[in-house]
């Protein structure tokens, strides 16, 4: 794979909000689009401009405060969707309209009902129209994996023809797979005339879990340009994660030598600006932002960790912005994630006493899920007092 950059392409005021509980006030999108500029995403898509009044206010309002990404605006492929779509761009520093159009026979049977002549011409006409407003123009064939592949070729020829600069393939369903996704990207560049002056991008839906796996896929077929969405929040199964992509990309860098513009310590800050906005943080297992994803409850996995992090960790807390690790203490936790916390909370005990402290500590773990610090000092407490097992006194800031 030639050394090149991957330009992130973020939908999470778009295809992001299309999810079920994840709508933003007007106000929200405008602090979200902050969070990803400083993030560095290369394109943020901040919505559908003919879908509401409040998407074209809120494209406004992101084109007008947010300088460094090319702000995109989503149309159907039709005049009056393109003519909103560039009015709500108007004051962008860059600007990007985003035109889709089905492309695979169900859709274009059931959905659209027009012919595949129809889709053609319509393709070339809206990206056609679109290039009179902006120079930066972005084609979707929608529903490009389930759409016949020689046909997939012609309405790309198309649309590079009318002046398309970027062709994004989407995996509207979750449906592919990524090799399948990778050889789809490959069969496109070499077929059609004039590939090699577009960028392709990739978008990939997680119906099948698929989503961040196809998105490296697709950069491993030539794409390069990746769209996808902080915490992967969108329709259905939601979109591929930004933070699971870049994460990849930097830990994986051996395999995918690409550079590309994110500041990795940001995606944590991000996805909880996210989280507190929707009101629903990612599943505690989500990968690079879940509250698992750094933390460490098995004796043997803690003990790796404390004594060198990377027996366990494939990249540093920190590298992704996420505070410190965790040490979850449970009935899986051994003696040295127990004295570790214990010296955290400024008590440091002697061996036997930290045998006692282990019994109590198990004797804890079997009845609760986890044991929190205030459990502990508790312990300690209990046992000094009764006891008389623990001759430590807590430590004090200064000492
Ligand atoms: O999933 C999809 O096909 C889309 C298009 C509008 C790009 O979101
Ligand atoms: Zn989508």
């Amino acid at each position: 794979m030639a050394q090149d950059r991957v330009l992130f392409f973020d939908t999470t005021l778009r295809d992001g909000e299309q999810s079920p509980g994840c709508s933003m006030t007007h106000d929200e999108k405008v602090w979200m689009a902050h969070a990803l500029e400083d993030l560095g995403v290369d394109i943020l898509e901040a919505g559908f401009a003919i879908s509401s009044d409040g998407d074209f206010a809120a494209i406004q309002a992101v084109s007008k405060e947010i300088r460094k990404p090319r702000i995109a605006s989503l149309a159907r492929a039709r005049r009056e969707d393109i003519e909103r779509a560039a009015a709500s761009l108007e004051h962008a520093e860059h600007s990007r309209i985003h035109i889709f159009l089905a492309s695979s026979d169900i859709h274009l049977e059931y959905k659209l009902k027009i012919s595949r002549e129809a889709a053609l011409e319509q393709a070339a006409q809206s990206v056609a129209l679109a290039r009179t407003y902006v120079d930066d123009v972005e084609f979707s064939p929608e529903d490009s994996t389930r759409t016949d592949i020689d046909f997939l070729c012609k309405i790309v020829s198309v649309a590079i023809e009318a002046g398309a600069t970027t062709i994004n393939m989407p995996d509207t369903v979750g449906y592919a797979t990524p090799n399948e996704y990778a050889a789809m990207f490959r069969t496109v560049r070499e077929r059609v005339p004039g590939a090699d002056k577009v960028i392709f991008s990739s978008h990939c839906h997680n119906d099948l879990g698929l989503a961040v796996a196809n998105s490296l896929g697709a950069i491993e077929g030539g794409a390069r340009q990746v769209e996808c969405t902080i915490n992967g929040i969108g329709e259905r199964a939601g979109n591929a994660a930004i933070e699971e992509i870049a994460a990849a990309l930097s830990v994986r860098r051996d395999k995918y030598p690409v550079e590309h513009n994110l500041k990795l310590d940001q995606l944590y800050p991000t996805s909880q600006r996210l989280a507190q906005v929707i009101s629903f943080a990612p599943s505690p297992n989500k990968a690079i932002v879940g509250s698992n994803a750094f933390a460490h409850e098995a004796g043997i996995h803690q003990h790796g960790v404390l004594s060198n992090p990377l027996t366990y960790e494939i990249m540093t807390p920190a590298s992704v912005g996420v505070p410190a690790n965790r040490m979850v203490l449970g009935k899986h936790s051994g003696r040295h994630a127990l004295r570790s916390r214990l010296v955290d909370l400024g008590y440091h005990l002697e061996a036997s006493d930290l045998d006692a402290a282990y019994r109590a500590f198990t004797e804890l773990a079997d009845k609760k899920k986890s044991v929190y610090d205030q459990d502990l000092i508790n312990l300690v407490a209990h046992h000094k007092r009764h006891h008389d097992l623990i001759s430590a006194e807590p430590v004090s800031e200064a000492s």
